[in-house]
């Protein structure tokens, strides 16, 4: 191994760095200083080893072009351990195996796993340098594509080195792709070991292995690995919350302010949500995070949410200037796509980026592709990574170290029957239980099955990393401690509801900010509400469609409660309940058996 002159003085930090390059016998080891000129090093690399694409200059400067091996190309949720000593910490939704057995099986795999490549070691905070929110990890990974992407997903390099010290707290992170290179032979654009994948936690220790794959959450460890599934045990211990959440910032045209979150699972719309463009004339919607929310209650009994990630990794197929305007000007340099088309001018293309399709494009698996070719060009789950302060719509205070007060949560799945547009809960109590029955249909960004409903409470399904049931207590007790807590409002939304048609009922995207003015007014103590079975919905009129195009009884059909299709839902979300075992909160099923009671009753 060549040896390097490591940016730290951290005993324990180096000495878990030797062990690994020992172990993977990497062939070199270099230690991320996280400048510019380092990433525009490993950038020119990755051109020159074929895993990049330059972009063309003049159309999208400093940008990249890759594409994944088809098989990796999404988060592999069968393939995703939570490694807790027992199994009942674990819980029933997540693959749980022992820790020990874990190690023994994934020490055997990462034993010569980085021979012929380099092992990168790349700092990272989660969250502002300094904010009392934030949290540093280290990832050791042999692929230069991580190492770039986490550059700009994440605070990375000396500086936070600097701020760990001598001897300060990191989650330590382990990744490889599993393809050592034996001496002279040639790498492919995409190393990956598909047929080993291991993303795995050790909540205790708080540490996370990943084997096999290179793509997205799987591989950059900073963001649902850590971020979430380890974070999540964190705020559970320490009287927080992890959240696969959107933050966004929320103003109305008297200029007051309010900032909202919401879960929806994954590919249900919080990027999009996060960069909204109101059609409501005098709104402004700002976006502080796209995907994570960590919130801490603050000395004034605000709850506090900062965005850990620096950077998006989003959705690119759907993305347009109409859809996503800000998105698109997010994009506008400085980025890596991956799993796109590429233009025979040397830019992106993905499904719905234009109404015609260019004529002739190269696709994601490299192949010559045409609008006769019958396929996708872009994978359903190719991804941009791009710098969050590109966003024209950032806002000014999304690095506030004390991040910002939260007045609603909105949880939302997509649904195609039964949930209203919006519903506001009870109480804290009761929106816990709207969060704990979400359902949604799957999407393309996990591997399997797209289009086929589950539950999904939270949108946290693949992402806590504990017991689903403790959860849930967690998430009550946040509720019922301490009177000068503000609570946030929660509120349950559907922007995917269809008609007899099959189509959307709702137009979505910015003219969701229809919703959200009445979620403000609701925060804001006016706002027109009906109270019924399943909780608060909207007055007739209360959310304003005059000058929108809707199909007609659309509305009738968004704000109805829909008894018959609530109940029709209650033996599924009993059965998931009964599964989640002896540790489900009793108060959660008297929620359900309430709701029952009061579909039954009518009122
Ligand atoms: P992850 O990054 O996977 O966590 O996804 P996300 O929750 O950020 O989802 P995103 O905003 O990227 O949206 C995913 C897909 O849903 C895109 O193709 C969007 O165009 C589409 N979408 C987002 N918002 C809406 C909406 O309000 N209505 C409709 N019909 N589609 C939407
Ligand atoms: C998600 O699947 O929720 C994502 C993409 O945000 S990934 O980072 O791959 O998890
Ligand atoms: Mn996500």
């Amino acid at each position: 191994m060549t040896s390097v002159k490591p940016l730290s003085a951290h005993k324990r930090l180096l000495e878990w760095v030797d062990h690994w390059a020992g172990l993977t016998g990497a062939d070199r080891v270099v230690w991320c200083d996280g400048s510019a000129a380092e990433y525009d090093q490993i950038c020119s690399d990755l051109v020159e080893s074929g895993t990049f694409v330059a972009l063309s200059d003049e159309r999208r400067p400093n940008s990249y072009w890759a594409t994944s091996d088809p098989a990796d190309v999404a988060r592999v949720e069968d393939r995703t351990f939570i490694c807790s000593r027992r199994q009942v910490d674990a819980g029933a939704t997540n693959n749980w195996r022992d820790p020990a057995e874990m190690k023994a099986t994934l020490t055997e795999l990462f034993t010569g796993s980085m021979r012929g490549r380099t092992m990168y070691v790349v700092a990272f905070s989660m969250g502002p340098l300094g904010s009392p929110i934030s949290h540093i990890g280290v990832q050791l990974t042999d692929s230069p594509y991580v190492a770039a992407s986490m550059k700009i997903m994440t605070r990375m390099g000396q500086g936070v080195l600097d701020a760990l010290g001598e001897d300060g707290d990191f989650v330590p992170c382990v990744h490889s792709v599993g393809a050592p290179l034996a001496d002279g032979e040639a790498d492919v654009t995409w190393p990956c070991n598909a047929d080993n994948k291991y993303i795995v936690h050790f909540p205790e220790t708080r540490e996370i292995w990943s084997f096999g794959s290179g793509y997205g959450g799987n591989a950059l460890l900073g963001k649902k690995c850590f971020a979430l599934r380890i974070a999540s045990v964190m705020a559970r211990d320490e009287g927080w919350l992890a959240e696969h959440m959107l933050i966004l910032k929320l103003t109305s045209p008297l200029g007051e302010v309010r900032y909202v979150t919401g879960a929806f699972p994954s590919a249900c719309g919080k990027t999009n949500l996060a960069m909204l463009i109101p059609s409501l004339p005098g709104w402004k919607v700002e976006t502080i995070g796209d995907d994570i929310a960590w919130m801490k209650f603050a000395a004034d009994g605000t709850l506090r949410a900062i965005n850990p990630e620096y950077g998006f990794f989003g959705v690119a197929p759907g993305t347009n200037n109409k859809t996503n305007l800000n998105a698109m000007l997010t994009l506008s340099g400085n980025c890596i796509f991956t799993n796109t088309a590429l233009t025979d001018d040397g830019d992106v293309w993905w499904e719905g980026m234009t109404d015609e399709p260019p004529a002739h494009l190269v696709d994601w698996k490299r192949h010559d592709w045409t609008p006769e070719s019958g396929t996708p060009a872009a994978h359903p789950n190719a991804r941009f990574t791009a710098p969050a302060s590109q966003d024209p719509a950032i806002a000014p205070e999304w690095e506030d170290p004390e991040g910002v007060p939260i007045s609603a949560i909105l949880f939302g799945g997509r649904r195609s029957g039964v949930v209203p547009l919006v519903t506001e809960s009870f109480d804290w109590d009761h929106g816990v239980f709207l969060g704990s029955i979400m359902a949604s249909e799957t999407t393309a960004a996990a591997a399997g099955a797209v289009g086929k409903l589950r539950h999904d409470p939270f949108a946290m399904l693949p992402f806590c990393g504990y017991n689903m049931a403790d959860y849930f207590s967690h998430w009550l007790s946040i509720g019922s401690t301490g009177s000068q807590r503000q609570l946030p409002k929660m509120f349950y939304v559907n922007w995917f509801r269809k008609g007899s048609d099959g189509s959307f009922l709702w137009p979505g995207f910015g003219d969701n900010s229809r919703v959200l003015e009445w979620v403000f007014e609701r925060c804001s103590g006016r706002g027109e509400a009906v109270t019924t079975p399943i909780g608060l919905l909207p007055a007739p009129g209360a959310i304003r469609t005059e000058d929108l195009d809707l199909a007609a009884d659309a509305m009738e059909t968004l704000l109805a409660v829909d008894a018959e299709g609530w109940l029709g839902d209650i033996p599924s979300i009993r059965a998931f309940y009964g599964s989640l075992g002896d540790r489900m909160p009793e108060k959660l099923v008297s929620q359900l058996d309430n709701l029952d009671e009061r579909l039954r009753a009518g009122g």
